[in-house]
């Protein structure tokens, strides 16, 4: 029996989500084993913890000699442009978004890596999916570039591992609230922000109206959920576009709510900007029965535990 000793790659390593995925990739592989690439300098948080190489995902010559050269098994595909980015400048967000996916999904193919894991969002939906409790399989029209990016990812996916059997394996991450690396510029960056004012200066001006509910998770969560999707069986992956995954669904109005429980005097404002009509378009919450189904998929957080620990954990950066 030939055991594969698994090397991987997570490209993005230093936006929002890699920071926190790439060091719990390396407290399961072995710091050695698990490479950490970007355009950016090295994350802080990531500095003497393993290996970094500076890589551009759009040079596709690159990745693959690098990918090749550290006998890499497994990629982790983070690096794109987010919604509220992306709207300024749609035909970049579509490159990148487009040719970084295909980059790796060819040398997947070509080398025969083991997985490949790639996320979408649920920006993927538009104003004719349902709102509340949005299925898997319903109607998508996205309105956004970003969506369109991810929509069409998602069948590219499913496309490679039909095709060619490549093992990727994806997740419709809703927004993700986290305190280590800051969001990348996306429209649900709000619920991020909005911890940083209320420790620093009591005060938050919120782009979005007290109304807009949007699926939400916190990032303990959200690794968990990738660290378990592609740890599950293959035969239990049954959904190869991307899975729906559910968290829980506040407004602005209800997180102002729970920091002000904990923060009295925190007081909060309304500007609203272009990103209201990207939010409009989205969901308010996310059916994820498929999720829970196949690789038994159960969220821990809810809003008033997330606030306390967000609290908890950015109060020193503040004091
Ligand atoms: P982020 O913007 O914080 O990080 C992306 C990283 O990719 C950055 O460090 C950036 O420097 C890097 N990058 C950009 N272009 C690159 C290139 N050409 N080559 C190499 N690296 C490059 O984003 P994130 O929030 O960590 O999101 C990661 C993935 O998860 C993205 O696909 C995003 O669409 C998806 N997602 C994120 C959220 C969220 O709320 N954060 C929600 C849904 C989906
Ligand atoms: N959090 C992301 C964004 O707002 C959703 O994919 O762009």
């Amino acid at each position: 029996m030939t055991i594969v000793k698994e090397k991987v790659l997570v490209i993005g390593a230093c936006g929002q989500i890699g920071v926190e995925l790439t060091t719990e990739l390396r407290k399961m592989y072995g710091a050695n084993n698990v490479i950490a690439s970007d355009l950016r300098d090295e994350h802080e948080l990531l500095k003497g913890t393993g290996p970094y190489v500076s890589c551009d995902v759009m040079n596709k010559e690159m990745l693959h000699v690098l990918i090749i050269r550290h006998n890499i098994t497994q990629v982790y595909l983070l690096a794109a442009i987010l919604s509220a980015t992306g709207e300024k400048n749609p035909a970049l967000a579509w490159h990148i978004n487009m040719q970084s996916l295909l980059n790796v999904l060819e040398i997947a193919k070509e080398e025969k890596l083991t997985k490949v894991y790639w996320p979408s969002s649920i920006a993927v939906f538009g104003v004719t999916s349902p709102r509340e409790n949005t299925p898997q399989h319903t109607i998508i029209e996205p309105t956004t570039i970003y969506g369109i990016s991810k929509f069409a990812g998602e069948r590219w996916c499913e496309y490679y591992h039909k095709h060619f059997n490549v093992d990727v394996r994806s997740l419709r991450y809703p927004g993700l609230i986290s305190y280590k690396s800051a969001p990348g510029g996306g429209t649900t960056d709000y619920a991020v922000e909005i911890y940083h004012e209320a420790l620093r200066d009591k005060d938050y001006e919120c782009f979005l109206n007290e109304e807009t509910y949007l699926p939400m998770m916190y990032m303990p969560d959200a690794i968990r959920a990738t660290i378990e999707l592609m740890e599950a069986p293959k035969e239990n992956i049954k959904i190869r576009s991307s899975y729906n995954l559910g968290g829980m669904s506040f407004s602005p109005k209800e997180i102002y709510a729970s920091i002000k429980a904990h923060i009295p005097d925190f007081t909060m404002t309304y500007k609203i900007d272009f990103r209201q009509e990207i939010a409009n378009g989205w969901p308010k919450s996310i059916d994820d029965t498929h999720a829970r189904e196949d690789w038994n998929w159960k969220p821990e957080y809810n809003l008033e535990t997330m606030t306390v620990d967000m609290l908890e954990n950015l109060k020193s950066q503040y004091l």
